[in-house]
């Protein structure tokens, strides 16, 4: 073979592999909200729109989550999202595990960690502004789940 026919036959072969990858099942549910976590409007719309998508069971599941492979990035993300923290399913947690998700939540975002960074580029609203982590940390301190000092 020649270095055309095998460069051909490598484009072949891959777009095969991409048609076979697409035939692996990837999970995308929205399970019912049993509880969802109490928070004052201006904060819910923060949350629905920088972290709802991987912790809640409202996930607004975009084009590329059902184009393998980033399908598989985004499946892993919002299973292991939820397992974190899930806010649809606050009812799930006691009064301890309540108040240490809020720590966490502030802790995230104070760090910046949270939103995913990786989230940031398809979803440029999810960005917190200043305005937003200050809206956060009031409320966390409001819930009396402030971290101890
Ligand atoms: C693109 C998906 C995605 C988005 C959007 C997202 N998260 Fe996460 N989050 C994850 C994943 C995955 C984990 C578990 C792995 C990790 O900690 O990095 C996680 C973990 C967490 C944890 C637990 C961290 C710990 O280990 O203590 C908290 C709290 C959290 N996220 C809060 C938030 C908040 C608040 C927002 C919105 C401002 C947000 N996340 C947005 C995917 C996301």
């Amino acid at each position: 073979m020649n270095q055309k026919s095998k460069a051909k036959v490598g484009v072949v072969v891959a777009i095969i592999l991409f048609v076979i990858i697409q035939l692996i099942p990837v999970e995308r549910t929205n399970p019912p909200v049993s509880a969802e976590m109490p928070a004052p409007p201006h904060v819910r719309e923060i949350l629905k729109r920088s972290c709802y998508d991987c912790h809640s069971n409202e996930t607004v599941w975009p084009w590329y989550s059902r184009v393998a492979p980033a399908s598989w990035l985004v499946s892993r993300d919002v299973t292991e999202g939820r397992k974190e923290l899930n806010v649809s399913e606050w009812d799930r947690y006691n009064e301890r595990r309540r108040a240490k998700k809020m720590r966490e939540i502030w802790k995230e975002v104070d760090k910046g960690d949270m939103p995913l960074r990786i989230y940031l580029p398809m979803h440029p609203n999810a960005k917190l502004t200043e305005k937003d982590k200050q809206a956060l940390h009031e409320w966390v301190v409001a819930s009396g789940a402030q971290e101890k000092p």
